[in-house]
C-alpha cells in the first residue's frame, strides 16, 4: 500500500471507513504502530505529560515538537503523521502560526499540523490551509485551555461545539478531533460535517477514534477517565520482566552459556 495522504484521510468518511489514530513520540513506537497498520500517528503535545512528566501540555515548545516529530516521521512508511501545534505557538497571530506550522512541516516531514480551536481560530486555520498547510482542528475539551476552563471537563454546550466544528470545516480543516463531548452531540456534529470527526471521549458515532498510546496500553498509572479503555497492562509486563532480570542477574542464572561468546 502507498502512504496515506490528507485527501485520502478526509475521503475515508464518505467511504464509511473508520479512521484509527494513536499517538507516538519516538522512533520505536512510531515504527511499531505503523507496521501494525494504524491509519494516522499524532505527535501530540500530550508528550508534555507522558514523556516529560508535567501535569499539563502548556510548557511544550515548538522545538520539542520538532525533535519528537522528526523521529516519528523517520520511522513511518504508511501512516499519516500529524504534529500538534503547542500552546502559544499559534495564538499570537496568523503570521506566527504560519511561521511555526512551516517549521513543524519543513523540519520534520510531517503531513499536517493540528491545533486546538474552532470559531476562535478560524482565521488562523484559513491562513494555514490557504498556504497549503493541512490542518486538523481540535474542539470540545481543549487541554491547552486548562487554565481558563479550570480543569479537564466534559464539554456539554451544544451550540458552541457545533459552531466550532463548522467554523473549522469552513476554514479548511481536513478533519477535526472531538475531545470529551457527549456522544449525542458528537453524533450530530459527525452527521453535519463533511470532514471526518476523530473522537476521544466522544462516543462511537465519530468517523474515527484517537487515544494516547501510553494510556491505552496501561503505561500511565492513575489515569482512568471514563473514555479510556485499557487494551493492555504493559506496566505489569515490564514489571515482571525487569524483576526477572534483576533476580536472574543476582542469582547468576543470567547470562548463561547460550548468551555468552566463546573464544
Ligand atoms: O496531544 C494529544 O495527544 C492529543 C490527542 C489526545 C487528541 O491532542
Ligand atoms: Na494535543
Amino acid at each position: 500500500a502507498s502512504p496515506w495522504t490528507v485527501p485520502q484521510f478526509s475521503a475515508a468518511k464518505q467511504q464509511g471507513r473508520k479512521l484509527t489514530v494513536l499517538t507516538a513520540y519516538d522512533f520505536t513506537w512510531a515504527q511499531l504502530l505503523d507496521e501494525i497498520g494504524i491509519d494516522a500517528i499524532l505527535v501530540g503535545d500530550t508528550l508534555g505529560m507522558v514523556v516529560q512528566g508535567r501535569n499539563s501540555t502548556l510548557r511544550v515548545t515548538v522545538d520539542q515538537m520538532i525533535y519528537h516529530a522528526e523521529m516519528v516521521v523517520r520511522a513511518v512508511k504508511q501512516a499519516l503523521v500529524i504534529v500538534d501545534m503547542p500552546f502559544m505557538s499559534f495564538h499570537v497571530s496568523p503570521e506566527q502560526a504560519m511561521e511555526n506550522a512551516g517549521r513543524l512541516i519543513k523540519e520534520t516531514g510531517a503531513a499536517a499540523v493540528k491545533l486546538e480551536g474552532g470559531v476562535n481560530q478560524a482565521g488562523t486555520i484559513a491562513k494555514l490551509t490557504g498556504a497549503d498547510v493541512p490542518v486538523m482542528a481540535h474542539v470540545g475539551l481543549k487541554p491547552q485551555s486548562v487554565l481558563s476552563i479550570g480543569g479537564y471537563k466534559v464539554q456539554r454546550a451544544k451550540q458552541p461545539l457545533l459552531d466550532d466544528a463548522l467554523a473549522a470545516q469552513e476554514a479548511g480543516a481536513f478533519a477535526i478531533v472531538l475531545e470529551c463531548v457527549p456522544r449525542e452531540i458528537a453524533a450530530e456534529i459527525t452527521a453535519t460535517l463533511t470532514i471526518p470527526t476523530i473522537g476521544i471521549g466522544a462516543g462511537p458515532d465519530c468517523d474515527g477514534q484517537v487515544l494516547v498510546t501510553n494510556d491505552m496500553l496501561g503505561l500511565t498509572p492513575g489515569f482512568t477517565p471514563k473514555f479510556l479503555k485499557k487494551y493492555a497492562d504493559l506496566r505489569n509486563t515490564v514489571e515482571t520482566s525487569v524483576r526477572n532480570y534483576i533476580q536472574e542477574t543476582r542469582d547468576n542464572s543470567f547470562p548463561d552459556d547460550s548468551h555468552s561468546f566463546h573464544e
